[in-house]
């Protein structure tokens, strides 16, 4: 089930992005296509897959989904693009194909992360978007905050600093929290602004994505660690060339994959306390932490 459904979404929400993407006109193509390399080529697609699981199983048509779903991996784009620049984890490799600073040049993967994040905001704010005014103006605050200096950004200045020292696990929480957790919880919440949330469901779904988003990172760590470049499609090692603190390199890989454990128990004990059948989402926590990938 779990399978089928990423699929769907890979390709619902790769028909919206590449919609929006090849409606730009040709005024600086190489700065399209880099947008293209950078958001169409590949990816799990686990953000607008929240988008489409939280959204239906409160009610939400999916077609009212689709632009939260495309909005949110724009800017998941944006900051991939960014973070393999050379002044930041200074990679080559992504998805399995070079990254855009590799495939263009650096000042085109700049100039494509920037274009990439101002699109998420065009998506949601669009007129025909079938979104209440209101609506739209709390997603768009909610993305952008997720995003910005008190989320993803600021995540990743955190990470950035911590380079080539020891923090503390308290620390390493933190960012982690920020620099991911901030756009997965983010998913989560549009998705709840588009179905008028009950208190209690957004409470519970909220939980949900706090879990759930650390422990992405968590296994992305270990992965760092435990897979091959050709697994991930992106440099195996790279967290330990940049000298970064990881959950394992602080807890070593069995404390990381308890952590990561434990944390999948804390997404699963949130679903629970809905009333509905949240299958979906209870299979997606144990992927999280189980996937090579
Ligand atoms: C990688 O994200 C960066 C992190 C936040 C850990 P994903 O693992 O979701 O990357 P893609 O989109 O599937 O390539
Ligand atoms: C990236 O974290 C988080 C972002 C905000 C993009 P990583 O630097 O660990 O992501 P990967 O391992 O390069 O995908
Ligand atoms: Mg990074
Ligand atoms: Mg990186
Ligand atoms: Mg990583």
């Amino acid at each position: 089930m779990l399978k089928l459904a990423l699929a769907d979404c890979q390709s619902r929400v790769d028909a919206v992005l590449a919609a929006h993407i090849d409606a730009l006109p040709q005024t600086a193509p190489a700065l399209k296509a880099a947008m293209r390399h950078g958001a169409l080529i590949g990816g799990k697609r686990i953000r607008p897959f929240l988008v489409y699981a939280v959204g239906e199983l409160l009610g939400v048509d999916k077609a009212k989904l689709d632009r939260l779903a495309a909005a949110v991996e724009c800017v998941h784009a944006y900051s991939l693009i960014h973070d393999d620049l050379p002044a930041m984890d200074d990679d080559n490799l992504r998805r399995g194909k070079p990254t855009v600073h590799i495939a263009f040049d650096e000042a085109t993967a700049i100039l494509a992360g920037d274009a990439l994040q101002t699109l998420a905001f065009e998506i949601i704010s669009e007129a025909d978007a079938g979104l209440a005014p209101k609506a739209q103006v709390a997603m768009i605050a909610a993305l952008a905050k997720a995003s910005g200096y008190l989320g993803m950004c600021g995540g990743q200045a955190l990470d950035l600093a911590g380079e080539g020292k020891s923090i503390s696990l308290e620390e390493l929480t933190r960012l982690h929290n920020l620099k991911t957790g901030a756009l997965i919880r983010a998913a989560v919440e549009l998705a709840l602004i588009a179905a008028d949330a009950s208190d209690a469901d957004t409470a519970a779904l909220r939980a949900y994505a706090d879990a759930i988003g650390l422990a992405f990172q968590v296994q992305d760590d270990i992965l760092d660690i435990t897979a091959t470049t050709e697994e991930i499609g992106k440099p195996q090692g790279s967290d330990l060339d940049a000298n970064k603190s990881t959950y394992p390199k602080l807890l070593g890989l069995d404390g990381a994959r308890q952590t990561a454990d434990a944390l999948v128990a804390d997404a699963l004990s949130a679903l629970a306390k809905m009333p509905y059948n949240s299958q979906l989402l209870a299979d997606f926590a144990r992927y999280i932490v189980a996937r090579r990938v």
